[in-house]
Formats: C-alpha cells, sequence, structure tokens
C-alpha cells in the first residue's frame, strides 16, 4: 500500500484510526525519527511492520533538543527520499508537521525534565538537550496513542476490532541514553505505550550508522573506525570472560589524533552509573554497557555495546 503523509496531528488521529478499522488492527507501532533515514532507522521501521497492524513514522526536526542554531541549519532535510524509504518497509503513514503545528505557541513553557539522568554524558555537553528531546518525544507518544481519533460510538469495536489497540513505540539502542529516559519517563509518568529497543545498525566496517556520518571526510570516517574496534574489544574480552581493563581501550582510542575523545566507560544501562570496578582487573560480572562518545572533525559521534556476563 502506498504510505499516506500527514502534517497536522488531527489528521494523524483520523487517519490512523480509519487504517485501525479497516485492517480490523489490534496494535499500532510509532516511530519517531527527525529524517535523514537510514539503514538504522529502516531496520526500527521494519521491527515495527512485524510487530503492529498499524505503523506510523513521524518525521520532525525538533529545534527545542539543539543546542546550537547552526547544527539545526545543518540537520539534513531528505523528506522525499525519507518517505521513499518507509513505504518500501511498508508503514502506512508518515506525520511530518510543521514547527508551528507542534508548537503552536512557540516554544513551550512546560516541558518534560530528564533530571539528573539527563545532565550526565550527551547531556554534560549538551545542555538542555535531553529535556528537548522528551518534550517532543511525549507530543509524538501522545499523537499516536491509536483509536484517538474514533467516534466516541465505539465504531472500532463494532467493525470486529478488539477494543483498544495494543500501543508500541520503537526507538534506536545507538541513543543509549534517550532509550533510558524515554524508558524511564514511560514508567514514570505512566503512558500508555511499551518502548520497543531495536538494535544498532553497523556498517560492514563496524561504523554505526548515523546521519551525521555524511558529513566526516574519508580520512575521518577511516579514523572513527577506533570507536566501534574499542567497544568491540570490551565485548570480546566480556564474552571471552576476562578483565575488561577498560583504560587499555581508552588509550586504543586516545592513539588516534584525528579523534578528540569526550568519555568512555562501562556503565549500568538502566541508570548510565559507571561500574568502574567491574572494568578493571576481575572478570566482567552481570549486566553493563560501554558508551563512548567523540568528536571527529565536525561530527560529533556516539556508540555502545551491551556487555553481558
Ligand atoms: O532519536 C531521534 O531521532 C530524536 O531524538 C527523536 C526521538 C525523534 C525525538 O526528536
Amino acid at each position: 500500500m502506498p504510505i499516506k503523509l500527514v502534517t497536522t496531528a488531527v489528521e494523524l488521529r483520523s487517519e490512523s484510526a480509519r487504517l485501525l478499522m479497516q485492517k480490523q488492527g489490534a496494535s499500532q507501532g510509532l516511530v519517531p525519527t527527525m529524517g535523514a533515514l537510514h539503514e538504522g532507522h529502516a531496520q526500527l521501521a521494519r521491527t515495527a511492520v512485524e510487530q503492529n497492524d498499524v505503523v506510523v513514522a513521524s518525521i520532525f526536526v525538533n529545534p527545542l533538543q539543539f543546542g546550537d542554531a547552526v547544527d539545526l541549519d545543518r540537520y539534513p532535510r531528505t523528506l522525499d527520499a525519507d518517505l521513499a524509504l518507509l513505504e518500501a518497509e511498508g508503514v502506512d503513514l508518515a506525520f511530518a508537521p510543521s514547527v508551528e503545528e507542534v508548537y503552536p505557541g512557540g516554544e513551550p513553557l512546560v516541558r518534560v525534565t530528564a533530571g539528573p539522568l539527563g545532565d550526565k554524558w550527551e547531556g554534560a555537553s549538551r545542555p538542555g538537550h535531553f529535556d528537548g528531546a522528551l518534550t517532543v518525544v511525549a507530543k509524538l507518544l501522545h499523537y499516536g496513542i491509536p483509536g484517538a481519533g474514533l467516534p466516541p460510538s465505539g465504531a472500532f469495536a463494532s467493525s470486529g476490532g478488539a477494543g483498544l489497540a495494543a500501543y508500541r513505540a520503537y526507538f534506536g539502542q545507538k541513543d543509549a541514553q534517550q532509550l533510558a529516559l524515554v524508558r524511564r519517563m514511560v514508567a514514570d509518568l505512566d503512558f500508555p505505550v511499551d518502548i520497543v529497543g531495536v538494535p544498532t545498525v553497523r556498517s560492514a566496517d563496524g561504523l554505526a550508522l548515523s546521519s551525521r556520518n555524511r558529513f566526516l571526510s574519508g580520512e575521518q570516517r577511516e579514523a572513527a573506525l577506533v570507536l566501534s574496534r574499542a567497544l568491540r574489544l570490551l565485548e570480546d574480552r566480556s564474552n571471552a570472560h576476562e578483565p575488561l581493563d577498560l583504560e587499555s581501550a581508552q588509550d586504543l582510542v586516545a592513539s588516534q589524533p584525528l579523534v578528540e575523545l569526550d568519555y568512555f566507560e562501562v556503565v549500568d544501562p538502566g541508570t548510565l552509573e559507571p561500574l568502574a570496578e567491574n572494568c578493571r582487573e576481575t572478570p566482567f560480572r552481570g549486566e553493563g554497557l560501554a558508551i563512548i562518545a567523540a568528536k571527529v572533525g565536525p561530527v560529533r559521534l556516539i556508540d555502545n555495546v551491551p556487555l553481558s556476563s
């Protein structure tokens, strides 16, 4: 079926309700994106399409989560290619609202605050970023609630639908801190949605896919590979029940002159607190997440791998 593009929340609600009735659907998936879609987003869409009867993807470059107007301006906007990718994955509806549609009164006075979990790691170098991201995710999750556009007569149930549809939203594990925060927001504020984390997609040489990779020169891209190599080293040591020796992996990254390391730590996947004791002389035990961020040329890159032993 060709994808349908809608630009207002009212249209989104009525179109998704219509599709749920038409397909006698019992589940709806939402894939929030900022566009400039690549294979990582395709994987989010594919997973959502496998797991739901109706799938909505949003495309919205959210000014609230950019600290820097230049970064916001140069964020790639590729709507036609994005729609083609989503259609090829079987997404039913694309929601691409304007800034005025999402923030009709200008920037919202009341926002979601990420709290202490939003101040560390990515939050430390991008103040306010996670408040902005969570605020728009809260709005997008509300727009996407299945059945919100149904007439009050219960037409969905009488059409053979199973009543209230299951609701899932899909986020990449590559943005580990964002995913942890979205999970906390949904749990702490009782949003009626299941959050699904989808594994990171990498190019053949290991680089985690990101819309920002296109700004790397050939030489910078080559240098950036040290991030995934260093993570892989920790993953291999964890799988082999060897001490992680985080310091030697940090040294490996520091030896690459084009890479300006910001942080490289092993943390608890839920609280993102460092698991320092677990990273030195004894083999790693339990669940962890190795997280890394670095500047390479004009681009800030982040990556992570889950560790389990
Ligand atoms: O991960 C992103 O692309 C964005 O932060 C999101 C979740 C779409 C909110 O703007």
